[in-house]
């Protein structure tokens, strides 16, 4: 274990009915809001009317900024950006999933930055003021509502990337499991994949003495993989999107790796099949974790072993760690399979034909991966087993 400093100032609002704080939220702030949300469903579930009801009940100015889509891209950023340089927005509320909240968190820090947001995004520029921002999160898979990051696409050059600032934590999120109700089956199974990959990144590291924080990630994954399945079956379930909902919070804040690293390699991997493809990140992730482990398992089999023993309940009797290690890859990629989640990139009718593009994308910051520092040769091999 490192030294290290954590800092999460997230005021983390959780619970049925929760939304009845959002007015005492923002009493500290100035009354031009900027709205944020995606492409209709809270307008259809009717949490668009209850936000914009309180908003107005406390005499704020509303400005509203719609249509973020899934993998956020660079112009809707600056659409919002436009707004919050001539309005002069004193608060950014996104109401929404991680592509919101990570809009948002461009658009508060362009909105004090003179240059291209993608300035930012790319880091040639670093944000030194942001508008503040709140959310109030509807489906659970990124952690971005308790986080400083932020993933952003220019869909012009097929570009997407990761970034984040001290700045960039929302000052609070409000999270309702209720607000989850209507996330299609789809998108539940996507944010099963993606909080259960967090946890997986963080488990990937060479640190040495982490052995509470190991039990962490283990437990969460064990929660998700007992209610996930059930939650999938029964999308209504209060007790499920709860769990659920916590679980995907937990996985991303920072409260799992203190101390450590993770690798991150298949998080960049597939934000370049995504930069190239615009796939949904929860399916992406499904296809290619599994092919990153089997690539990496040679690098320190006992790793693997303990998740495949700990988590996936293999019996070590009689094998090696690669061999314990290989069948929590096999068993891993069979849970995913069960609940629904995609396989392989035909499952997006993604063939080879631009695989040389994603590896570009992939290697655009150079080598990376912190338990194994891939190459692109890594890289290519790694999209090749999962055509
Ligand atoms: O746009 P609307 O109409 O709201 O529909 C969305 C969208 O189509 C829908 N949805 C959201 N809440 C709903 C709902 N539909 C019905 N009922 C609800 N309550 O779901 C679709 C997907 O939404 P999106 O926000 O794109 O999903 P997610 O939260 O998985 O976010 C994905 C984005 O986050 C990035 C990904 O790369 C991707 O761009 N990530 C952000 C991270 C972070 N900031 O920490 C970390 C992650 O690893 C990830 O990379
Ligand atoms: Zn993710």
């Amino acid at each position: 274990m490192n030294n290290f400093t954590f800092y999460n100032p997230t005021k983390l609002i959780f619970g049925k009915g929760q939304l009845s704080q959002l007015a005492d939220q923002l009493a500290p702030y100035g009354n031009k809001i900027l709205l944020v949300y995606g492409g209709g469903s809270i307008k259809r579930s009717g949490l668009y009317d209850q936000v914009v009801g309180i908003l107005k009940e406390n005499n704020k100015e509303v400005f509203e900024l719609s249509g973020v889509e899934p993998n956020p891209r660079l112009t809707t950023v600056q659409r919002g950006v436009d707004i919050c340089k001539t309005e002069g927005i004193d608060f950014i509320l996104a109401v929404g999933g991680g592509s919101v909240i990570d809009c948002t968190k461009a658009i508060s820090v362009g909105a004090k930055y003179d240059g291209d947001p993608w300035d930012i995004v790319t880091r040639k520029a670093i944000p030194t003021q942001a508008v503040p921002f709140g959310t109030v999160l509807t489906l659970a898979a990124t952690g971005s509502e308790m986080n400083s990051g932020s993933v952003i696409t220019n869909w012009e050059t097929q570009e997407k990337y990761g970034w984040g600032s001290p700045l960039t934590f929302p000052v609070f999120s409000i999270l309702d499991p209720e607000n989850t109700y209507t996330v299609p089956k789809n998108q539940t199974i996507y944010g099963i994949v993606d909080m259960m990959s967090h946890v997986l990144e963080h488990y990937f590291h060479l640190e040495e003495n982490t052995q509470f924080q190991d039990y962490m990630c283990e437990s969460l994954l064990k929660t998700v993989m007992e209610t996930g399945p059930k939650l999938v079956e029964d999308l209504e379930n209060f007790e499920y999107r709860s769990t659920i909902l916590y679980s995907g919070t937990m996985a991303l804040n920072g409260m799992l790796n203190m101390g450590y690293q993770g690798d991150w390699a298949t998080h960049n991997i597939e934000h370049a099949v995504s930069a190239v493809y615009d796939i949904p990140h929860g399916g992406g992730l499904a296809i290619l974790f599994p092919n990153w482990m089997k690539h990496n398992l040679n690098v320190k089999p006992s790793r693997f072993k303990q998740l495949a023993v700990r988590v996936f309940g293999v019996d070590p009797e009689g094998k090696t760690d690669e061999e314990a290690g290989l069948e929590g890859i096999e068993k891993l990629r069979e849970f995913w399979n069960s609940i629904g989640a995609p396989s392989t990139l035909a499952d997006y009718d993604i063939d080879d034909s631009k695989l040389e593009l994603m590896v570009d994308r992939a290697m655009a910051r150079g080598e990376f991966g912190r338990f194994n520092l891939l190459k692109a040769e890594d890289v290519r091999a790694i999209y090749k087993a999962s055509l």
